[in-house]
């Protein structure tokens, strides 16, 4: 799979130790506070089980599935939800989890429906990677991993139609390998 990328941005022992400052930083704003984590499913898989046991809080785990990419490199804009029931977190202070924030429309989507649909006491979003480009919609993180150019990337939870998720390092992957 390494031989797929054009180069790597952050190799493992780089997105550990960024984690571990993230999640002391998170540790320190929710101490004694009821916390529900909501992690973005698939995207999010391997930042949530490396960041979340980084936090010594009794938290809860809960997740969401959305899907807005159907194969293509850019968000189509239109995001399905792949699981309806949506976690129990009325009266409870919410992080939600996610690998990537890039046009913004996913994050915006889930904040929408987790504040509209249910009574959280607060809602803060929480990202691996940020794109450098502008939003389609008003959203941003508050806790943020890395901030990278506007390029495709897989690995570490990120992946190009299904494939890369599993790769334990962040990459671009290569021109070649996309077929949009
Ligand atoms: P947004 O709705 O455009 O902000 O896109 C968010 C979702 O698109 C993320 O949760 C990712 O699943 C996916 N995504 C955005 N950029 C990338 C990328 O560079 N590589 C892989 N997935 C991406
Ligand atoms: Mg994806």
């Amino acid at each position: 799979m390494r031989n797929h990328l054009d180069r790597v941005l952050y190799d493992e022992s780089t997105i550990l130790a960024r984690l571990d400052e993230m999640a002391g930083e998170i540790a320190r704003d929710y101490e004694a506070k009821e916390l529900t984590v909501v992690a973005v499913m698939n995207g999010s898989l391997m930042f949530m089980a490396d960041l979340l046991r980084r936090i010594p809080l009794p938290l809860r785990i809960d997740s969401i599935g959305v899907s807005s990419y159907h194969g293509e490199t850019r968000s189509s804009g239109t995001i399905e939800f792949t699981t309806q029931a949506l976690p129990d977190i009325d009266g409870r202070h919410v992080l939600i989890l996610d690998d990537i924030l890039d046009s913004g429309e996913t994050l915006h989507a889930i904040r929408h429906r987790l504040t509209t649909e249910r009574s959280p006491e607060s809602v803060r979003i929480c990202v691996l990677l940020r794109k450098q480009r502008p939003r389609t919609r008003q959203v941003d993180a508050d806790y943020l991993g890395f901030e990278i150019a506007d390029e495709f990337v897989v690995g570490y939870g990120l992946d190009y139609q299904e494939r890369y998720r599993n790769l334990p390092l962040i990459g671009v992957l290569s021109s070649s390998h996309i077929r949009d």
